[in-house]
């Protein structure tokens, strides 16, 4: 019903008018079988999900909310890059249909004249060796106005309508992320990683840049010098020591 020009990814679709979250769908399909590339789409959720436990506000009709399951032979430390290579795609995507040229914060937040329009969850389904699968959860304003978001949320957050001034279609939007994927990940799984990074890093605004990372841990203020070859992100304090990091907040 998308007219999708893709091979595998969103060929079997799971549509639903309301739901907690298209995450807990996906993951619970994924953990019976699902095949690669299933999808599942929502107008909208009452408990959608963010990263670091927080929630991510999925109002109806106005944004695509959606997670796809991967299955890649890889083991579980590469999985981050999998994170990396959606949101180079999805960046890719909106710059096509859109003309906006948008930032990829790290890891996985995109934004629009420094305000978040997309938000990527990923979680896995993985033995000790290998994964199993991976839910790729994809959160993306498209036409929400400045009102529509609550109070908290709008300091920070954008749609795509409101930094180009006209409502934009989500299903040809969705068609493009899709096909977008499926490019860099077959890309990706016969030539590594290396040309979904030097993309990632085409759209990174804090590569060179100081940045306060907040991790569990406690926050680590540094330069961030870039990323390694399995996604995470290197900062540089101020006694030139290196710190990989693998799960933070980034403030710019
Ligand atoms: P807590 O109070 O639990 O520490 P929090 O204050 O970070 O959490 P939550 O409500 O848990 O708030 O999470 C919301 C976070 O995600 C906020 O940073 C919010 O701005 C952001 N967020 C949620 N939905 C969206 C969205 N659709 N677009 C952009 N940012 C969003
Ligand atoms: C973030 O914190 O930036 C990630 C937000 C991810 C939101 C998407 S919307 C579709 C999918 N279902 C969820 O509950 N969360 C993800």
């Amino acid at each position: 019903q998308l007219g999708l020009k893709t091979e595998t990814l969103g060929h079997t679709i799971h549509f639903f008018e309301e739901v907690d979250s298209t995450q807990r769908i996906a993951a619970k399909l994924a953990y019976e079988g699902a095949p690669e590339g299933t999808l599942v789409v929502a107008e909208e959720q009452k408990a959608g999900r963010g990263r670091l436990d927080r929630k991510w506000f999925s109002p109806q009709g106005t944004g695509i909310w959606m997670s796809l399951i991967l299955r890649p032979p890889i083991p579980p430390q590469q999985a981050p890059q999998l994170t990396l290579l959606v949101a180079v795609a999805i960046s890719q995507a909106i710059q096509e249909v859109t003309g906006l040229v948008p930032d990829i914060k790290w890891p996985n937040d995109i934004l629009l004249h420094g305000k978040k329009c997309v938000g990527i969850l990923t979680e896995l389904q993985a033995d000790p060796d290998r994964v199993r699968s991976v839910i790729v959860g994809i959160g993306i304003n498209v036409n929400q106005t400045g009102a529509q978001f609550p109070e908290d949320i709008r300091a920070i957050a954008t749609s795509l309508a409101m930094e180009k001034g006209e409502r934009i279609k989500r299903a040809p939007l969705i068609q493009e992320i899709l096909l977008r994927i499926e490019r860099l990940y077959k890309q990706y799984l016969a030539h590594g990683f290396r040309p979904v990074k030097l993309l990632w890093e085409g759209y990174a605004v804090s590569i060179g840049k100081p940045v306060t990372a907040r991790t569990l841990g406690g926050a680590i203020r540094g330069i961030a010098r870039g990323i390694t070859d399995d996604g995470l992100l290197i900062l540089e304090d101020e006694h030139h020591q290196l710190h990989y990091i693998h799960s933070a907040d980034i403030q710019l």
